[in-house]
């Protein structure tokens, strides 16, 4: 990168509020505050609550993130926000936020897709050039991509229903263990015996890298209503069991089918093999191994970011920003915040709607 640019990303799509100050690759503070306690009483994310907190909190948290970084809105080369995809009303509150600060500072505005940030955050960690294969699996979102620049990613397989993160969300309510589902599901499982109850690998013996998991929700509210009725409720040991199962299916599916993606990949012949993953789901530890032993027996280097830039943040929606303002890409305040919104254009709709609406 020639220039230094310094920017500050805006994040408000589900129900985490961010802020954060990225100059170039280097993350000057990045603030996240979660809504897990305010959604609790109501087993997902309430889109009204979620935009209301998000409007209360984005002052705060952009104020903390400037402070954290050591910087002044004076010292910024432009602010970065999330435009989609999302729900809707948590997407606006970010944009408007956006919005003002750049018709009062004169700063430019860029709006990112919230998908793009998850894509590039192995650039921002790990500096890996284009091309790359990526898996993103999320709350509401799981798709291979090749990331071929910022600006153009192909979709070549995903989740035709639920998002595997929405599954761990689901199959924690079904099991009574707190929500977000995915970190109580994987405490859970370490003491659990994941063959005690035969869960379903849907889709696994048709070709291609198409997935499906709301099979899998399915199969554990089955499983948990028949121990259940056999012995009045249960045990701890049940639940650990029951996550395990569930764990060990997910990633399963997970690594079979990024074993095809892999394939397809190679055969396109990179330079140098790269396979990223990232998303609130890439956080999960036997995930994470599985697609790690993979790569390994492929010749293909394997990049996880942090947990802290799986899961949602703002560093990488500035990020995004950094690199599209390297390429002169600008917004102004016609900017609109979008419900849907593909990074592959080309590719076909999935079918299905998850925790964040429609998949792209
Ligand atoms: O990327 P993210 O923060 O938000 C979306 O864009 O959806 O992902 C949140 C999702 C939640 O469904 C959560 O249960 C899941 O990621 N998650 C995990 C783990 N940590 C978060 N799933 C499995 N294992 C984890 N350790
Ligand atoms: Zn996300």
């Amino acid at each position: 990168m020639t220039k230094t640019l310094t920017l500050l990303g805006i994040e408000s799509s589900c129900d985490d509020t961010a802020a954060a100050v990225v100059q170039d690759t280097n993350i000057l503070s990045s603030i996240v505050y979660g809504q897990t306690a305010l959604h609790a009483d109501f087993g997902g994310v309430v889109p009204e609550i979620a935009a209301r907190a998000h409007a209360e909190k984005l002052d705060h948290c952009i104020e903390q993130a400037l402070q954290e970084a050591a910087v002044t809105l004076c010292d910024l080369d432009g602010i970065a926000v999330t435009a989609g995809p999302g729900l809707i009303g948590g997407v606006l509150s970010g944009v408007m936020c956006a919005k003002g600060l750049c018709a009062a500072t004169g700063l430019p505005l860029i709006g990112v897709n919230h998908l793009a940030g998850h894509a590039l955050t192995p650039r921002l960690t790990d500096q890996v050039e284009y091309p790359y294969l990526m898996l993103l699996v999320s709350g509401g979102h799981c798709q291979f991509l090749v990331v071929e620049g910022h600006n153009s990613y192909r979709r070549i397989g995903g989740t035709i229903d639920d998002a595997p993160g929405e599954a761990f969300d689901k199959s924690a309510r079904i099991l009574g263990l707190p929500q977000p589902g995915g970190p109580s599901v994987e405490r859970m499982a370490l003491s659990g015996d994941p063959k005690r109850f035969a869960l379903p690998r849907p889709l696994l013996n048709q070709p291609g890298c198409d997935m499906s998991f709301s099979g899998l929700k399915t199969a554990i509210l089955r499983a948990r209503d028949s121990v259940v009725a056999e012995k009045g409720g249960l045990t701890t040991q049940d639940q650990a069991d029951l996550s395990a199962g569930f764990q060990g299916a997910i990633t399963d599916v997970l690594v079979e089918k990024t074993k095809r993606a892999l394939q397809i990949y190679l055969a396109m012949q990179p330079k140098t093999p790269v396979f990223a993953i990232a998303g609130g789901v890439a956080a999960n530890g036997m995930i994470r191994t599985g697609m790690m032993q993979l790569c390994a027996g492929l010749d293909t280097e394997f990049v996880a970011p942090p947990m802290n830039l799986c899961t949602d943040n703002a560093a990488m929606i500035a990020y995004v920003g950094v690199e599209r303002m390297l390429h002169d890409e600008y917004d102004d305040l016609t900017l609109s915040a979008r419900p849907r919104w593909p990074l592959d254009q080309r590719a076909a709709p999935m079918l299905g709607s998850g925790k964040k609406g429609a998949k792209a």
